[in-house]
């Protein structure tokens, strides 16, 4: 795997959402993706950062365009130092909310993409890694 460019943005507050939306369409049109699945994959960033902002307390975005086999992806990395979630499957269940969201965030963010992976325990903040190829 090679990292062709990367970088970090901050995911503080909702005005950063907005930010980190516009970002990921950027690196994703400039490396060709379509319409489709980058709007596939803002939707995701939007779901993620919004938590990121409202449980997590605020944390960050990093950005990788990966070379992997041939294939181009966009990965992103949403952390934050929050509460954690202390249940993942919970927290993975449709519907499944601690809060007065709707709990399909995180369930639609994994739908969206090509790889997603959850790492997160109560105390030790949470990560969110997503992947979409080209
Ligand atoms: N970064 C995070 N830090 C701590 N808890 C989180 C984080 N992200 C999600 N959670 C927990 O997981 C639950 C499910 O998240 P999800 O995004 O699926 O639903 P929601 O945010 O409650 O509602 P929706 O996103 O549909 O408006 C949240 O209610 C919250 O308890
Ligand atoms: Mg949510």
């Amino acid at each position: 795997m090679t990292i062709r460019e990367h970088g970090s943005q901050p995911v503080r507050i909702e005005q950063d959402v907005v930010l980190a939306r516009q970002l990921t369409r950027k690196l994703a049109s400039d490396c060709g993706m379509r319409l489709v699945d980058l709007t596939k994959l803002v939707t995701a960033v939007s779901e993620l950062a919004r938590n990121t902002v409202v449980y997590g307390g605020g944390g960050d975005m990093d950005w990788e365009v990966i070379e992997e086999a041939g294939r181009t992806g966009v990965r992103l990395v949403f952390r934050d130092e929050g509460p954690g979630i202390a249940d993942i499957k919970l927290a993975l269940t449709d519907g499944w909310t601690s809060g007065s969201g709707l709990g399909l965030g995180l369930t639609g963010a994994r739908r969206l993409v090509d790889e997603f992976e959850l790492d997160t325990a109560p105390g030790r903040g949470t990560r969110v890694m997503i992947t979409r190829w080209i």
